[in-house]
């Protein structure tokens, strides 16, 4: 038996409807000059009528056929998300309802835009545990439901979507192997990425939704945290598999900003054509963004079998980590 997890299919899904940094300009103080030039960002996907369950539903149906597998296959299903449809039941669980299974193993993992790494990591603790588990992680977010559309400094930033893969014991031509996931956090920093509404808010019947619902960040301090917790733990996991920036054939960061990726990506000596970027066209989609990164490299090509892929996330908490992944 393999000491390893192997990523069998992927998938992933955004809304149709894109916004663009035009279309904003018309309800939003904005210019498209300031979020391009700050961001990289020129538009996003945002939802109609759709929830985080929807999304990773779709993802999941691209995952399991690209991983040539029925649903029922299947033994958990662990979903990353901060927009989950409700408090309760668990996005996780409404996905296993959307697939049309049951007797699985739901469960929803929060840890921002960090999410869906955490649930890789815990993806492959399962697997540990049973090497017949099959597990579907997916990222999913609708996180235009939770911005406050008057706040420019946010809701200029983020967009919807979801992401899929299947974690397995099982090797195949096909499959690409998790080499390694590192994690790490701090409680410091609580405070310089919320979003609120849980138990320290309490509210009774017919009052007004207020601004704690709403993501707040502030985010010229996470912009600093993000550009140096991202190629420090990279570096960790270069120094644990002893190899340097150069064996790195992909660098998939996650999509937030487009000056947080270069400048990552220069701290880390990989060059710019090594670097995977979809945050133009969808935005920060939080814990989807690295799933659907990881998804879209694959289909259009950008990633090759063989390929050394170094993935890198950051998010509210704060949480971050690093996973080497081989096509
Ligand atoms: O995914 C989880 C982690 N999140 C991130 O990694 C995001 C990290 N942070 C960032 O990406 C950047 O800090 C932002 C893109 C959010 C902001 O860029 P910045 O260069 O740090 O700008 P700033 O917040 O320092 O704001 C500069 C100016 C301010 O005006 P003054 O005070 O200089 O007059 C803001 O009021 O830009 C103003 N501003 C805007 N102007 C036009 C803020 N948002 C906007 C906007 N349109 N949408």
């Amino acid at each position: 038996m393999s000491n390893f997890s192997y990523i069998r299919g992927f998938g992933y899904y955004v809304p149709e409807r894109a916004y663009t940094n035009a279309d904003l300009e018309k309800f939003v103080d904005t210019t498209d000059e300031w979020i391009t030039t700050r961001t990289g960002i020129t538009e996003r996907r945002i939802v109609e009528n759709q929830t985080s369950a929807d999304l990773a539903f779709e993802a999941a149906k691209k995952a399991l056929e690209d991983a040539k597998m029925d649903a029922d296959e299947l033994t958990h299903i662990l979903v990353a998300t901060f927009t989950g449809d409700m408090y309760i039941p668990s996005t996780a669980c409404l996905v296993m309802k959307r697939l049309g299974i049951k007797n699985k193993i739901p469960i929803d993992i929060g840890a921002a835009c960090s999410g869906f790494v955490f649930a890789v990591e815990t993806a492959r603790a399962f697997v540990a545990l049973n090497p017949d588990a099959k597990i579907l992680v997916c990222g999913s977010e609708v996180v235009t439901s939770r911005v406050n559309w008057e706040d420019r400094s946010t809701c200029v930033l983020f967009g919807d979507g979801a992401g899929a893969i299947v974690v397995t014991s099982e090797n195949s031509d096909s499959s690409a192997k998790i080499i390694d996931v590192l994690l790490s956090s701090e409680g410091e920093d609580t405070a310089l990425l919320v979003r609120g509404g849980g138990s320290s808010c309490s509210y009774k019947m017919g009052d007004v939704v207020g601004d704690a619902h709403f993501v707040h960040m502030n985010g010229r301090e996470i912009y600093k945290k993000a550009v140096r917790a991202m190629p420090a733990i990279a570096k960790e996991l270069f120094a644990k598999h002893d190899i340097t920036s150069d064996d790195i054939d992909i660098f998939i960061p996650h999509q937030a900003n487009m000056r947080i990726i270069e400048a990552v990506g220069k701290k880390l000596n990989i060059p710019r054509e090594k670097v995977f970027v979809n945050v133009n066209k969808f935005g920060n989609t939080s814990a989807a963004s690295i799933p659907i990164a990881l998804a879209e490299a694959k289909e259009t090509g950008f990633v090759k079998k063989g390929d050394l892929t170094l993935v890198t996330t950051f998010g509210g908490g704060l949480t971050w980590g690093a996973s080497l992944i081989q096509f």
